[in-house]
Protein backbone atom coordinates (compact mmCIF):
# COMPACT_ATOMS: atom_id res chain seq x y z
CA UNK A 1 0.00 0.00 0.00
CA UNK A 2 1.34 3.35 -0.90
CA UNK A 3 1.27 6.58 1.29
CA UNK A 4 -0.22 8.52 -1.69
CA UNK A 5 -3.17 10.54 -0.72
CA UNK A 6 -6.60 8.70 -2.28
CA UNK A 7 -7.94 9.88 -5.66
CA UNK A 8 -11.80 9.30 -6.38
CA UNK A 9 -13.42 9.63 -9.70
CA UNK A 10 -17.24 11.00 -9.18
CA UNK A 11 -19.78 10.71 -11.39
CA UNK A 12 -22.60 12.37 -11.10
CA UNK A 13 -25.90 12.22 -13.72
CA UNK A 14 -29.06 12.62 -10.90
CA UNK A 15 -30.77 15.66 -12.66
CA UNK A 16 -29.65 17.62 -15.75
CA UNK A 17 -25.72 17.97 -15.23
CA UNK A 18 -23.54 15.17 -16.52
CA UNK A 19 -20.32 15.56 -14.09
CA UNK A 20 -17.20 13.54 -13.85
CA UNK A 21 -14.55 14.68 -10.94
CA UNK A 22 -11.32 13.86 -9.79
CA UNK A 23 -10.57 14.73 -5.74
CA UNK A 24 -7.36 13.76 -4.25
CA UNK A 25 -7.33 13.37 -0.42
CA UNK A 26 -11.16 14.53 0.04
CA UNK A 27 -10.06 17.97 -0.72
CA UNK A 28 -8.39 18.67 -3.96
CA UNK A 29 -9.88 18.91 -7.28
CA UNK A 30 -7.76 17.56 -9.97
CA UNK A 31 -10.67 18.24 -12.34
CA UNK A 32 -14.60 18.35 -12.32
CA UNK A 33 -15.97 18.40 -15.79
CA UNK A 34 -19.91 19.75 -16.06
CA UNK A 35 -21.91 19.12 -19.41
CA UNK A 36 -25.20 20.99 -18.17
CA UNK A 37 -28.32 20.89 -19.92
CA UNK A 38 -29.61 24.30 -18.84
CA UNK A 39 -30.41 25.73 -22.20
CA UNK A 40 -32.33 22.73 -23.55
CA UNK A 41 -34.19 22.20 -20.78
CA UNK A 42 -35.05 26.21 -20.52
CA UNK A 43 -37.18 25.68 -23.70
CA UNK A 44 -39.50 23.56 -21.76
CA UNK A 45 -39.63 25.93 -18.44
CA UNK A 46 -38.31 22.87 -16.67
CA UNK A 47 -36.28 19.95 -16.60
CA UNK A 48 -37.57 17.32 -19.24
CA UNK A 49 -36.54 13.78 -17.64
CA UNK A 50 -36.95 11.76 -20.71
CA UNK A 51 -34.73 14.10 -22.62
CA UNK A 52 -31.92 14.52 -19.72
CA UNK A 53 -31.57 10.65 -19.77
CA UNK A 54 -30.68 11.15 -22.96
CA UNK A 55 -28.31 13.51 -23.28
CA UNK A 56 -26.25 12.14 -20.04
CA UNK A 57 -25.75 8.90 -22.28
CA UNK A 58 -24.49 11.47 -25.02
CA UNK A 59 -22.29 13.16 -22.71
CA UNK A 60 -21.08 10.66 -20.15
CA UNK A 61 -18.13 8.93 -21.95
CA UNK A 62 -16.52 12.26 -22.93
CA UNK A 63 -16.74 13.98 -19.35
CA UNK A 64 -15.28 11.14 -17.84
CA UNK A 65 -12.59 11.48 -20.27
CA UNK A 66 -12.37 14.68 -19.59
CA UNK A 67 -12.14 14.55 -16.11
CA UNK A 68 -9.50 12.05 -16.45
CA UNK A 69 -7.20 13.92 -18.66
CA UNK A 70 -7.83 17.54 -16.94
CA UNK A 71 -6.21 16.34 -13.77
CA UNK A 72 -3.42 14.30 -16.04
CA UNK A 73 -4.00 10.90 -14.37
CA UNK A 74 -4.19 7.64 -15.83
CA UNK A 75 -6.54 4.76 -14.46
CA UNK A 76 -3.53 3.51 -12.17
CA UNK A 77 -3.41 6.35 -10.28
CA UNK A 78 -7.24 6.01 -9.18
CA UNK A 79 -8.14 4.23 -6.21
CA UNK A 80 -12.21 4.02 -6.33
CA UNK A 81 -14.87 5.18 -8.29
CA UNK A 82 -18.03 6.87 -6.75
CA UNK A 83 -21.42 7.59 -7.77
CA UNK A 84 -24.77 9.06 -7.16
CA UNK A 85 -27.56 6.58 -6.57
CA UNK A 86 -29.68 8.48 -6.09
CA UNK A 87 -32.24 10.70 -5.19
CA UNK A 88 -33.17 11.85 -8.66
CA UNK A 89 -34.69 11.16 -12.45
CA UNK A 90 -34.56 7.55 -12.03
CA UNK A 91 -33.70 7.43 -15.67
CA UNK A 92 -30.51 9.93 -15.31
CA UNK A 93 -29.62 8.18 -12.71
CA UNK A 94 -29.10 4.65 -14.22
CA UNK A 95 -26.87 5.89 -17.01
CA UNK A 96 -24.02 7.07 -13.89
CA UNK A 97 -24.52 4.16 -12.50
CA UNK A 98 -24.05 2.24 -15.02
CA UNK A 99 -21.01 3.98 -16.83
CA UNK A 100 -19.42 3.60 -13.19
CA UNK A 101 -20.10 -0.23 -12.89
CA UNK A 102 -18.61 -0.69 -16.65
CA UNK A 103 -15.96 1.02 -15.20
CA UNK A 104 -15.29 -0.64 -12.00
CA UNK A 105 -15.74 -3.92 -14.19
CA UNK A 106 -12.97 -2.56 -16.80
CA UNK A 107 -10.46 -0.68 -14.50
CA UNK A 108 -11.24 -3.65 -11.30
CA UNK A 109 -11.87 -0.61 -9.47
CA UNK A 110 -13.86 -0.34 -5.95
CA UNK A 111 -17.59 1.05 -6.21
CA UNK A 112 -18.98 3.44 -3.69
CA UNK A 113 -22.61 4.96 -3.97
CA UNK A 114 -23.15 7.90 -2.84
CA UNK A 115 -26.26 9.66 -1.99
CA UNK A 116 -26.79 12.97 -3.95
CA UNK A 117 -27.66 15.09 -0.97
CA UNK A 118 -24.76 14.01 1.04
CA UNK A 119 -22.87 15.09 -1.57
CA UNK A 120 -23.96 18.90 -1.67
CA UNK A 121 -23.29 18.36 2.28
CA UNK A 122 -19.16 17.81 1.39
CA UNK A 123 -19.16 20.00 -1.07
CA UNK A 124 -18.48 21.85 1.92
CA UNK A 125 -15.19 19.96 2.58
CA UNK A 126 -13.87 21.49 -0.89
CA UNK A 127 -14.08 25.03 0.64
CA UNK A 128 -10.28 26.57 0.08
CA UNK A 129 -8.17 27.17 3.60
CA UNK A 130 -11.36 26.56 5.59
CA UNK A 131 -10.46 24.85 9.14
CA UNK A 132 -11.06 21.34 9.69
CA UNK A 133 -14.57 20.63 10.55
CA UNK A 134 -15.60 20.26 14.38
CA UNK A 135 -18.53 18.38 14.71
CA UNK A 136 -21.85 19.13 15.72
CA UNK A 137 -22.77 21.27 12.38
CA UNK A 138 -26.02 22.67 11.44
CA UNK A 139 -26.79 21.87 7.67
CA UNK A 140 -29.18 23.48 5.62
CA UNK A 141 -29.40 21.75 2.38
CA UNK A 142 -30.87 23.95 -0.50
CA UNK A 143 -32.11 22.61 -3.87
CA UNK A 144 -34.24 22.37 -6.59
CA UNK A 145 -35.35 18.90 -5.49
CA UNK A 146 -34.59 19.57 -1.41
CA UNK A 147 -34.76 21.88 1.46
CA UNK A 148 -33.46 19.99 4.54
CA UNK A 149 -32.10 20.64 7.86
CA UNK A 150 -29.71 17.98 9.57
CA UNK A 151 -27.43 18.58 12.76
CA UNK A 152 -24.42 16.79 11.29
CA UNK A 153 -22.53 14.65 14.39
CA UNK A 154 -19.76 13.19 12.58
CA UNK A 155 -18.69 11.62 9.32
CA UNK A 156 -21.85 10.29 7.71
CA UNK A 157 -23.74 10.67 10.44
CA UNK A 158 -27.27 13.14 10.52
CA UNK A 159 -29.85 13.59 11.92
CA UNK A 160 -32.71 15.37 9.94
CA UNK A 161 -34.21 17.88 12.09
CA UNK A 162 -36.97 19.66 9.42
CA UNK A 163 -37.53 19.27 6.08
CA UNK A 164 -40.22 21.22 3.78
CA UNK A 165 -43.84 19.89 3.80
CA UNK A 166 -44.24 20.70 -0.16
CA UNK A 167 -42.29 23.04 -2.12
CA UNK A 168 -38.16 22.57 -2.10
CA UNK A 169 -36.55 26.61 -1.89
CA UNK A 170 -35.34 26.25 -5.38
CA UNK A 171 -38.72 24.57 -6.76
CA UNK A 172 -40.38 27.51 -5.35
CA UNK A 173 -37.37 29.83 -7.32
CA UNK A 174 -38.33 28.45 -10.32
CA UNK A 175 -42.08 28.35 -10.39
CA UNK A 176 -41.65 31.99 -9.34
CA UNK A 177 -39.69 32.82 -11.61
CA UNK A 178 -41.59 31.08 -15.02
CA UNK A 179 -44.66 32.97 -13.34
CA UNK A 180 -42.87 36.38 -13.58
CA UNK A 181 -41.85 35.21 -17.14
CA UNK A 182 -37.86 34.86 -16.09
CA UNK A 183 -35.29 32.53 -17.94
CA UNK A 184 -34.99 29.11 -16.40
CA UNK A 185 -33.94 28.03 -13.89
CA UNK A 186 -35.64 31.11 -12.09
CA UNK A 187 -33.17 31.23 -8.87
CA UNK A 188 -30.34 33.15 -10.51
CA UNK A 189 -32.59 35.13 -12.23
CA UNK A 190 -34.73 35.89 -9.65
CA UNK A 191 -31.83 37.15 -7.36
CA UNK A 192 -30.32 38.88 -10.42
CA UNK A 193 -34.09 40.52 -10.58
CA UNK A 194 -34.85 41.61 -7.25
CA UNK A 195 -31.19 43.49 -7.48
CA UNK A 196 -33.09 46.53 -8.74
CA UNK A 197 -36.67 45.89 -6.68
CA UNK A 198 -38.04 46.57 -3.11
CA UNK A 199 -37.97 43.72 -0.95
CA UNK A 200 -40.50 45.37 1.51
CA UNK A 201 -43.03 46.08 -1.76
CA UNK A 202 -44.88 42.99 -0.75
CA UNK A 203 -45.50 41.39 2.73
CA UNK A 204 -45.74 37.75 1.52
CA UNK A 205 -46.43 35.70 3.90
CA UNK A 206 -43.64 33.61 6.21
CA UNK A 207 -44.92 29.94 6.94
CA UNK A 208 -43.36 29.91 10.69
CA UNK A 209 -44.60 26.09 11.14
CA UNK A 210 -43.54 27.39 15.17
CA UNK A 211 -42.04 24.59 17.24
CA UNK A 212 -41.00 22.31 14.44
CA UNK A 213 -37.42 22.94 12.29
CA UNK A 214 -39.93 22.12 9.12
CA UNK A 215 -40.54 24.50 6.22
CA UNK A 216 -43.55 25.50 3.48
CA UNK A 217 -42.80 27.61 0.21
CA UNK A 218 -46.32 26.66 -1.31
CA UNK A 219 -48.15 29.81 0.62
CA UNK A 220 -45.66 32.40 -0.46
CA UNK A 221 -45.72 30.86 -4.36
CA UNK A 222 -49.15 31.65 -4.32
CA UNK A 223 -49.35 34.80 -2.71
CA UNK A 224 -46.84 35.71 -5.76
CA UNK A 225 -49.27 34.18 -8.14
CA UNK A 226 -52.22 36.29 -6.65
CA UNK A 227 -50.46 39.27 -6.37
CA UNK A 228 -49.45 38.52 -10.17
CA UNK A 229 -53.18 38.02 -10.86
CA UNK A 230 -54.42 40.37 -9.77
CA UNK A 231 -52.09 42.77 -11.35
CA UNK A 232 -52.61 41.19 -14.92
CA UNK A 233 -56.04 39.47 -15.14
CA UNK A 234 -56.47 37.13 -17.75
CA UNK A 235 -52.53 35.66 -17.31
CA UNK A 236 -51.48 32.81 -18.18
CA UNK A 237 -47.97 31.68 -16.35
CA UNK A 238 -45.59 30.69 -18.45
CA UNK A 239 -47.57 30.84 -21.98
CA UNK A 240 -48.68 34.75 -22.36
CA UNK A 241 -45.10 37.34 -22.84
CA UNK A 242 -45.40 39.64 -19.03
CA UNK A 243 -46.74 42.74 -19.79
CA UNK A 244 -44.33 45.86 -19.33
CA UNK A 245 -46.32 47.31 -16.53
CA UNK A 246 -46.05 44.26 -14.05
CA UNK A 247 -43.21 45.27 -11.54
CA UNK A 248 -40.88 42.03 -11.81
CA UNK A 249 -38.15 43.37 -9.58
CA UNK A 250 -40.50 44.36 -6.40
CA UNK A 251 -42.28 40.58 -6.77
CA UNK A 252 -38.74 38.96 -7.33
CA UNK A 253 -37.62 41.04 -4.40
CA UNK A 254 -40.46 40.40 -2.12
CA UNK A 255 -40.56 37.17 -2.46
CA UNK A 256 -36.83 36.40 -2.20
CA UNK A 257 -36.89 37.98 1.00
CA UNK A 258 -39.79 35.96 2.36
CA UNK A 259 -38.15 32.48 1.52
CA UNK A 260 -35.04 33.89 2.93
CA UNK A 261 -36.16 35.20 6.04
CA UNK A 262 -37.48 31.69 7.11
CA UNK A 263 -34.20 29.88 5.96
CA UNK A 264 -32.06 32.14 7.46
CA UNK A 265 -33.92 32.14 11.12
CA UNK A 266 -34.32 28.78 11.63
CA UNK A 267 -31.39 27.70 10.64
CA UNK A 268 -29.76 30.24 12.56
CA UNK A 269 -32.09 29.16 15.88
CA UNK A 270 -31.27 25.66 15.10
CA UNK A 271 -27.62 26.48 15.60
CA UNK A 272 -28.28 28.25 18.71
CA UNK A 273 -30.34 25.19 20.36
CA UNK A 274 -28.09 22.89 19.80
CA UNK A 275 -24.73 24.27 20.15
CA UNK A 276 -23.32 23.86 16.49
CA UNK A 277 -19.97 25.30 16.02
CA UNK A 278 -20.92 26.60 12.70
CA UNK A 279 -23.55 26.80 10.12
CA UNK A 280 -22.96 24.71 6.40
CA UNK A 281 -25.28 25.76 3.43
CA UNK A 282 -25.35 23.60 0.36
CA UNK A 283 -27.55 23.02 -2.50
CA UNK A 284 -28.15 25.13 -5.68
CA UNK A 285 -29.64 28.18 -3.59
CA UNK A 286 -26.94 28.39 -1.27
CA UNK A 287 -25.60 30.59 -4.93
CA UNK A 288 -28.07 33.37 -3.31
CA UNK A 289 -25.99 35.83 -2.05
CA UNK A 290 -28.32 37.62 -0.26
CA UNK A 291 -29.19 34.28 1.57
CA UNK A 292 -25.44 33.85 2.32
CA UNK A 293 -25.56 37.53 3.72
CA UNK A 294 -28.63 37.17 5.86
CA UNK A 295 -27.83 33.70 7.20
CA UNK A 296 -24.65 35.34 7.99
CA UNK A 297 -26.14 38.13 10.09
CA UNK A 298 -28.45 35.95 12.11
CA UNK A 299 -26.30 33.26 13.06
CA UNK A 300 -23.78 33.41 16.15
CA UNK A 301 -21.14 30.60 14.97
CA UNK A 302 -19.57 30.96 11.53
CA UNK A 303 -21.11 30.20 7.61
CA UNK A 304 -19.74 27.97 5.67
CA UNK A 305 -20.52 27.91 2.08
CA UNK A 306 -19.25 26.40 -1.60
CA UNK A 307 -17.53 28.35 -3.86
CA UNK A 308 -20.57 29.22 -6.72
CA UNK A 309 -19.44 26.21 -8.96
CA UNK A 310 -19.76 23.64 -6.11
CA UNK A 311 -23.43 24.51 -5.12
CA UNK A 312 -25.48 23.28 -7.89
CA UNK A 313 -24.71 19.49 -9.14
CA UNK A 314 -21.20 18.34 -9.49
CA UNK A 315 -19.34 15.18 -9.56
CA UNK A 316 -16.61 16.77 -7.53
CA UNK A 317 -18.66 16.88 -4.03
CA UNK A 318 -19.77 13.00 -4.99
CA UNK A 319 -16.27 12.18 -5.05
CA UNK A 320 -15.47 13.81 -1.68
CA UNK A 321 -18.46 12.10 -0.06
CA UNK A 322 -17.28 9.07 -1.75
CA UNK A 323 -13.66 9.06 -0.09
CA UNK A 324 -15.05 9.35 3.60
CA UNK A 325 -17.37 6.44 2.98
CA UNK A 326 -14.20 4.75 1.42
CA UNK A 327 -12.57 5.52 4.11
CA UNK A 328 -15.53 4.19 6.41
CA UNK A 329 -14.76 1.05 4.47
CA UNK A 330 -17.65 0.69 2.40
CA UNK A 331 -17.50 -1.07 -0.86
CA UNK A 332 -20.68 -1.45 -3.25
CA UNK A 333 -21.46 -4.94 -5.28
CA UNK A 334 -22.20 -4.66 -9.02
CA UNK A 335 -25.56 -5.21 -7.91
CA UNK A 336 -26.50 -1.68 -6.32
CA UNK A 337 -29.33 -0.32 -7.88
CA UNK A 338 -30.36 3.41 -8.62
CA UNK A 339 -32.40 5.15 -5.23
CA UNK A 340 -34.92 7.48 -6.87
CA UNK A 341 -35.99 8.41 -3.65
CA UNK A 342 -33.53 7.85 -1.63
CA UNK A 343 -33.68 9.76 2.22
CA UNK A 344 -30.43 10.66 3.70
CA UNK A 345 -31.74 10.02 7.19
O1 LIG B 1 -28.54 21.53 -6.29
P1 LIG B 1 -29.12 21.83 -7.63
O2 LIG B 1 -28.18 22.11 -8.76
O3 LIG B 1 -30.02 20.66 -8.13
C1 LIG B 1 -30.78 19.85 -7.30
O4 LIG B 1 -30.19 18.90 -6.72
O5 LIG B 1 -31.99 20.16 -7.19
O6 LIG B 1 -30.12 23.04 -7.41
C2 LIG B 1 -30.80 23.65 -8.45
C3 LIG B 1 -31.73 24.70 -7.86
C4 LIG B 1 -32.69 25.31 -8.86
O7 LIG B 1 -33.99 25.29 -8.31
C5 LIG B 1 -32.19 26.75 -9.02
O8 LIG B 1 -33.21 27.68 -9.31
C6 LIG B 1 -31.60 27.00 -7.65
O9 LIG B 1 -30.96 25.79 -7.32
N1 LIG B 1 -30.60 28.10 -7.68
C7 LIG B 1 -30.77 29.26 -7.03
C8 LIG B 1 -29.64 30.07 -7.36
N2 LIG B 1 -28.83 29.34 -8.19
C9 LIG B 1 -29.44 28.13 -8.36
N3 LIG B 1 -31.75 29.70 -6.22
C10 LIG B 1 -31.63 30.96 -5.72
N4 LIG B 1 -30.61 31.78 -6.01
C11 LIG B 1 -29.60 31.39 -6.81
N5 LIG B 1 -28.59 32.22 -7.09
ZN1 LIG C 1 -28.37 18.74 -6.25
Amino acid sequence: MSNAPLRILGIETSCDETSAAIVEGGRTILSNAIASQIDLHAKYGGVFPEMASRMHVEAIYPIVTAAMSEAHVGWGDIDAIAVTRGPGLVGSLLVGLNAAKGIAIGRGLPLVGVNHLEGHVYSLWLVEDAPEVAFPVIVLIVSGGHTELLLMTGHGQYQSLGRTLDDAAGEAFDKVGRLLGLPFPGGPSIEKAAQDGDPTAYAFPRAWLDQTWDFSFSGVKTAVLKEVKKQWPGMKAGVDAVPPGLPVPNLAASFQAAVIDVLAEKTAQAAAQLNATEVFIAGGVSANIPLRTELARRAKVPVRYPPLVLCTDNAAMIATAGHYRYLAGQRDGLEIDVKPNWKLT
